[in-house]
């Protein structure tokens, strides 16, 4: 599948790995991984990166930082990387955000391909080409937008991930629900699941790359959700569910009608058997209000209606005026 500037390729095992490295002509390469996908993989990965430099990166969100950024470059130095080598980035959501922004920067830009191992990664993550880190705590404030060459989703990473990982990548395939017409709770196929998401990002990625305006709605639940995410130390997707059951609740304070898409959010934590902490979006208003979608103090806040996203400009003083007049 050709996604904006990235071919995807979906492969059933690693088999075809020879012929991705054919693909896009990767002579020499440097392998950037998760340190967890490094210990359960190393040796399947080995058949077809033989010999190959493995720069190991600790796994984990607290690790998305431009310290991890300048340890990597660093290695890549000592290696004499040139203009012309490629880096692999192999891991989660973490890796592919910090393996794309350093080949944005080395070099002023160098190729790079990811082989995306959670489920977060394979429907979100590794395409569209935001990549970057975190920094005084504030999620991806330093980054740019850089795409992978290629690719290569392989469901088999899938069977060693944990609940949580599995869980935290089914937030952001939630998300997706109201991002398109797509009843996910007739979907029990997770390649058709992962594919369907792909195919929704796209639409709103290529339309709008450097997310000035249509792409900000794949933002649905991250507005509380980073802020989620930092201050109680929970994985990324679920955070954002966090985030959609959040926004849902201003929604109703703010006199929309979200009834059905609640219900219908219910339905998905049943079936995936995802329960949510419940936060009250009152007490996080001022933390959203220092996130970087935050333009001369106006949000953009993604809403939804009639299981469509839809952007809310509001400020703080109105969101609180609004939301204290109703009660
Ligand atoms: N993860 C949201 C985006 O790529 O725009």
């Amino acid at each position: 599948m050709q996604f904006n500037n990235t071919i995807i390729y979906f492969e059933e095992n690693l088999a075809k790995l020879t012929k991705f490295k054919q693909e896009f002509n990767l002579n020499k390469y440097f392998i950037i991984i998760d340190n967890n996908v490094y210990n359960i993989y190393k040796s399947e990965l080995d058949k077809f990166f033989l010999n190959a430099k493995y720069i190991i990166i600790p796994s984990g969100e607290e690790h998305k930082n431009i310290n991890t950024v300048f340890k990597i470059i660093d290695e890549l130095l000592e290696e004499n990387i040139t203009r012309g080598d490629t880096i692999i980035g192999i891991g989660g959501g973490v890796t592919s955000d910090i393996v794309g922004f350093v080949a944005s920067i080395v070099y002023r830009g160098i190729k790079h391909v990811i082989i995306p191992t959670t489920l977060l990664a394979m429907v979100d993550a590794t395409m569209g080409g935001k990549c970057g880190v975190d920094y005084k705590g504030r999620k991806n404030i330093i980054g740019s937008f850089y795409e992978p060459k290629g690719i290569y989703i392989c469901p088999l990473f899938l069977k060693t991930l944990s609940k949580e990982q599995y869980e935290s990548g089914l937030g952001e395939v939630i998300k997706y629900r109201y991002l398109a017409d797509f009843p996910l709770l007739e979907y029990n196929d997770i390649i058709e699941i992962i594919k369907k998401c792909i195919l929704i990002k796209k639409e709103y990625v290529e339309d709008d790359f450097k997310d000035k305006g249509i792409r900000m709605c794949l933002n649905l639940g991250h507005t509380f959700g980073h802020v989620i995410e930092l201050k109680h130390n929970l994985l990324h997707g679920l955070a954002v569910l966090e985030g959609i059951d959040m926004i849902f609740n201003l929604e109703i304070d703010l006199g929309f009608s979200v009834y059905k898409e609640q219900k219908y959010f219910k339905k998905l934590l049943n079936k995936y058997n995802i329960t949510l902490k419940g936060y009250d979006y009152r007490n996080y208003i001022e933390d959203i209000y220092g996130d970087k979608k935050n333009f001369n103090g106006i949000l953009n806040l993604v809403f939804v209606k009639d299981f469509k996203p839809f952007l809310y400009k509001i400020s703080k003083d109105e969101l609180y005026d609004k939301i204290n007049n109703r009660k």
